[in-house]
């Protein structure tokens, strides 16, 4: 062991014994939440491995393992239900990966789908055969989309035109017909939404001066969404979508631009498109004030075709990962939400008025108007949320802060100077439904020291992630103070110091948990994006998340190779899991590509695609 390992161990020790002792673990008061870790730690920490008691996951684990293909459990259908190129409308040709262009690409489904929703038809029932499916394509991969395998600051006029058609999101209706999931293609409800689509700034910061651009003198009406990453779904049946990694689409010259210091602690500097090259938008020398438009929570009707998606700049701009919503006690809404970079924030926003069982008219406002606080995790177990209110604390025009507004444009520099908790990449955030708790997936954090270690974020160069879980003592998630605790630390046992239940088998570990799903029982469905640096595929792990199964992760469907694994969502039976492939083939070529599915035809390349699974025989998925 040299110095410097000896220091990271000793570092790692002391935080992990505060929190175990903090959380009585070492008094024996807790026999769950077992923990393996180095063996400098196992006599501290010494734990039988506890019998499992039947579970509601009784499905039949699936081995790891890295191939071409999907694969999910025995006993289970999957069936791929759109790809990247298929049409969504009628007398739409099939897709040509030869012949592509922007006409074409609008009338298809998008790249590299991420998060989905269901939400039932009609508006109100709880149909599990019939919906919409609101899908977001989060970004492109241009090298595996366009034939010679451009980069993304490659393209010509044309497939940059094209590449901008396959961003935004996608509206299906689906119908379920003798066990078999298919798209309505004459469907009223279908709809590509983009870049272009027109759309609505809200909240504290419309109208703001620092919006008003050439494209939108208003700084109200804006266009289109990109960056789509995770999102939710509404108690009134609208989709929230997160715009997260906006920055890469601009080029031009950050110093000299006014809003220099904001983009620089959004992160600019890396231009992964070349669409500024081409189109004035994205060029912040020619549209300087453009990026403020991009990083938003975004709020679409999918029950209306015409309407106009709704930016809530209440719930601040950062790099969001998505948003999920509660509806409290008291019917005030919560939404919690996760800004995606290392080092970076939890918030949460908590909606002026309240929740209207009998009027959907005035829940479509609800996001408009209200608070949003972010998250400092003590390591005494107490997370405190901090209120970003103009005028409050250091949030004053001394520190640049002369509205509302600035605020929520400037969201991450508040949460600095109130003393937030810079925490391990947050991606999906969600509440349980069956126990009131909010899950927050840490990815990983490779550039955290070990003198920047903390309860909550416990482990320097975490390549593996964690899970954290916050809950307000008496339910109220509009409270000031919640408790919050390490509910699994990811990456494989004995490697590296890992938080399981004891009883998980070889296949039970998983890396870099990104989305989550939970079913009506309550279990947690993790999805994975970075499992395959460690030999084995990404894919979807399920846990219960109390009792004596607490933590015993499963792993229950794995990617083809290159690909991580988003989106999972039920239908309200549980009785169908919609899962997102994306990227299949990631880091290859379009000609020579380490998998071809879900074709594995010579003319097509590897397709993002979305997969629906269902219980052969039927049955809840899980069981
Ligand atoms: Fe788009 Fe945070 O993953
Ligand atoms: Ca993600
Ligand atoms: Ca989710
Ligand atoms: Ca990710």
């Amino acid at each position: 062991m040299t110095e410097k390992e000896i220091v990271k161990q000793t570092v790692f020790e002391d935080v992990l014994n505060s929190f175990l002792s903090r959380r009585g673990l070492l008094k024996g008061a807790v026999s769950l939440g077992a923990v393996s870790v180095l063996p400098a730690c196992s006599t501290t920490l010494k734990n039988e491995p506890a019998a499992a008691e039947p579970s509601t996951l009784s499905f039949t684990e699936l081995e790891h393992g890295l191939d071409e293909s999907f694969h999910v459990a025995d006993g289970y259908d999957a069936q791929v239900l759109v790809r990247w190129g298929d049409p969504i409308f009628e007398n739409v040709a099939a897709f040509d990966p030869a012949s592509q262009n922007e006409e074409s690409q609008l009338q298809r489904f998008g790249f590299n789908n991420d998060f989905i929703g269901f939400v039932s038809l009609p508006h109100g029932s709880q149909n599990s055969d019939h919906g919409l499916l609101v899908v977001n394509h989060e970004y492109t991969s241009t090298e595996m989309m366009f034939p010679g395998s451009p980069k993304g600051t490659e393209l010509n006029t044309e497939q940059v035109d094209t590449d901008i058609a396959a961003h935004g999101l996608s509206v299906i209706e689906i119908i379920k017909k003798e066990g078999s999931w298919q798209l309505v293609k004459d469907s009223k409800f279908n709809r590509r939404i983009t870049p272009a689509t027109p759309m609505q700034i809200t909240g504290a910061a419309a109208a703001s001066d620092r919006l008003k651009t050439r494209i939108s003198p208003d700084g109200v009406h804006t266009l289109g969404t990109y960056g789509n990453c995770a999102g939710g779904v509404t108690p009134w049946g609208t989709i929230l979508t997160g715009e997260e990694n906006v920055d890469g689409y601009f080029i031009g010259d950050i110093e000299a631009n006014p809003e220099a210091e904001n983009y620089k602690r959004f992160g600019v500097g890396r231009s992964y498109k070349n669409w500024g090259e081409h189109k004035d938008r994205w060029n912040l020398d020619k549209n300087p004030g453009e990026l403020l438009h991009a990083g938003w929570v975004v709020e679409i009707d999918p029950y209306d075709p015409e309407s106009i998606p709704k930016k809530r700049t209440g719930i601040g701009r950062c790099k969001h990962e998505g948003c999920n919503i509660v509806i409290n006690g008291d019917n005030h809404v919560v939404a919690y939400t996760g800004d995606d970079q290392r080092f970076e924030y939890i918030y949460k926003f908590v909606s002026k008025n309240t929740y209207q069982p009998d009027n959907r008219t005035a829940n479509l406002d609800l996001l408009e108007d209200g608070t949003l606080y972010v998250a400092k995790f003590n390591d005494d177990g107490s997370l405190h949320w901090l209120p970003l209110v103009y005028g409050r604390g250091a949030l004053t025009p001394e520190n640049g802060f002369n509205s509302q507004a600035d605020i929520s444009l400037d969201t991450r520099k508040a949460a600095d100077l109130v003393g937030a908790t810079p925490m391990d990449r947050p991606e999906d955030i969600e509440v349980n439904p069956s126990n009131g708790r909010v899950y927050a997936m840490l990815t990983n954090n490779s550039r955290r020291k070990e003198n920047q270690v903390d309860a909550a974020n416990p482990r320097a160069h975490n390549n593996h992630g964690q899970i954290i879980e916050f809950w307000p003592q008496d339910g109220d998630h509009r409270a000031d103070v919640f408790s919050w605790d390490l509910f699994l630390l990811a990456g494989k046992p004995g490697s590296i110091e890992t938080k399981y239940h004891t009883g998980i088998s070889d296949n039970g570990w998983l890396s870099c948990p990104d989305n989550v799903a939970f079913d009506q029982l309550g279990n947690m469905w993790i999805a994975t994006d970075g499992a395959e640096k460690m030999g084995i595929a990404d894919g979807v792990w399920a846990t219960e998340v109390s009792g004596p199964n607490k933590a015993l992760t499963k792993r229950f469907l794995r990617t083809p190779k290159g690909a991580e694994l988003c989106g999972p969502f039920f239908t309200p039976d549980d009785q169908n899991f919609f899962v997102s492939v994306q990227h299949p083939g990631q880091d290859t070529s379009f000609e020579n590509p380490s998998t071809r599915w879900p074709d594995f035809s010579p003319n097509m390349p590897p397709r993002p695609s979305v997969v629906v699974i269902t219980k052969k025989g039927g049955g809840r998925v899980g069981s």
